[in-house]
């Protein structure tokens, strides 16, 4: 097998978590909200379908919606339990809005969410009032809604999700609520909470303090491409001998960006052209096959790149020498165990990776070679798509079990890859 060179310019498809965001905050805002670039992924259909079980009336035109908002308190009760499928983004941050409103919900999800902590949202939140039923902190969970009082919360994991969780759920509180954070997690909640309502939120440092009764102004939002679906373009374009890509339109916030610094302290032939515009920071990224360095990644790192991991790990395996990640404990409960899933599939295709208790120390610079081609996605999209790119590096041909998981977030993944294969 040849090893192929992908060339071209591509606009992968929005972003997962502004998504999410723009149909929960659209539905609570008053009036009418519109969406351009909505990312309609199985996860993301999820969040949908949940609001439109609660009354929501949301017309979808191709990628665009337009959301008719009820306001913060004009959900209605849905009539079956609301099926999250495989989306934590949509369990935590709905549990979180769930428990403000005046009335009883029930989230359902797949086997693989089923088995996800839960205890990390249910713990603040019962803080704000003993509202929230879950076997063992897991799905299902039943929310009984409720009045809510404000808290000051002092987070112990860096987690965007239980973080919009808390800011949802105090919009909905009786008085105002502060959050502590440990490192800066992704902030697209705050971003979008300051601009469908100036006066609920202020921020200092690493503390959010949310002020209730004010009311959320329905707006128009364009979703910039997802950095987390451009990550496997970045990554083959650097490794692939003779590759040059263009994604266009990315999403640079700083608090995703952290796959940039990296390719750049690694030496990658990476070319960012920002895009000057309002609202979430986009930028046109071009990338070259390169020489790389290997690459370090602390626990201070990893919120700017916790998604970015397993594509990381790939890179890695093509850098001259051994690049270690350390602190990344959180990826054990991601869709997957992601540490041991990386180490066991990349190591199948001849990947040098060990594992640690926190981390991975993997040592590139080798060309890979297939020692046992039957590889496991383990209903894991982000170890999918990885393991798909690295299909391409390798001398014999691999099956990938449960690929069709790329749908939770990016569905036309492989057509993407197939029209920048030259030969
Ligand atoms: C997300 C936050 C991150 C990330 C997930 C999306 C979000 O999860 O891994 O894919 O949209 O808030 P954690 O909050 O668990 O780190």
């Amino acid at each position: 097998m040849t090893i192929p060179i992908l060339k071209g310019t591509i606009q992968v498809p929005g972003d997962k978590s502004i998504s999410h965001r723009s149909i929960i905050f659209g539905a609570i805002a008053e009036g009418q909200t519109t969406v351009k670039n909505f990312l309609r992924s199985n996860d993301c259909l999820a969040t949908l379908e949940a609001f439109r079980q609660m009354g929501v009336h949301i017309e979808e035109n191709g990628n665009n919606l337009t959301i008719d908002g009820v306001g913060l308190l004009g959900l209605q009760a849905s009539s079956k339990p609301l099926d999250m499928q495989n989306s934590g983004t949509s369990t935590r941050l709905l549990a979180g809005l769930l428990a403000g409103q005046h009335f009883d919900s029930q989230l359902i999800g797949d086997a693989s969410l089923s088995k996800r902590p839960m205890g990390r949202v249910i713990g603040p939140l019962s803080e704000m009032n003993e509202i929230l039923l879950a076997e063992d902190g897991h799905l299902p969970m039943t929310i009984h809604g409720e009045v809510l009082h404000g808290i000051h919360y002092r987070m112990t994991i860096a987690s965007a999700q239980v973080k919009s969780a808390i800011i949802l759920a105090a919009l909905t509180a009786q008085s105002e609520t502060t959050i502590e954070e440990p490192l800066p997690s992704r902030d697209h909640s705050e971003t979008m909470l300051k601009l469908f309502s100036p006066e609920s939120i202020e921020k200092t440092g690493q503390t959010i303090t949310i002020h209730p009764g004010h009311p959320l102004q329905g707006q128009q939002i364009e979703v910039p491409a997802d950095i987390s679906s451009a990550a496997f373009f970045l990554v083959a374009g650097a490794i692939l001998p003779g590759s040059k890509i263009t994604i266009e339109k990315v999403g640079l916030n700083p608090t995703r960006d952290g796959i940039v610094r990296i390719l750049q302290q690694m030496g990658a032939d990476l070319t960012i052209d920002r895009i000057d515009q309002p609202g979430e920071p986009m930028a046109n990224l071009t990338i070259k096959a390169a020489p790389l360095e290997p690459f370090h990644i602390e626990a201070a790192d990893i919120p700017a790149l916790v998604d970015e991991v397993p594509a990381l790990a790939l890179l890695a395996t093509a850098a001259e020498g051994v690049s270690t990640i350390s602190g990344a404990e959180e990826l054990r409960v991601k869709e997957s165990d992601r540490l041991a899933v990386i180490t066991s599939e990349l190591g199948k295709l001849g990947a040098d990776i060990e594992e640690k208790p926190d981390g991975l120390l993997i040592t590139g610079g080798k060309p890979l070679r297939v020692q046992n081609p039957e590889l496991d996605s383990f209903g894991d999209h982000r170890i999918a798509m990885t393991l798909k790119i690295a299909s391409l590096l390798v001398d014999r041909p691999v099956t990938i079990k449960d690929d069709d998981c790329m749908a939770v977030s990016y569905p036309t993944f492989v057509n993407d890859l197939t029209t920048l294969i030259k030969e």
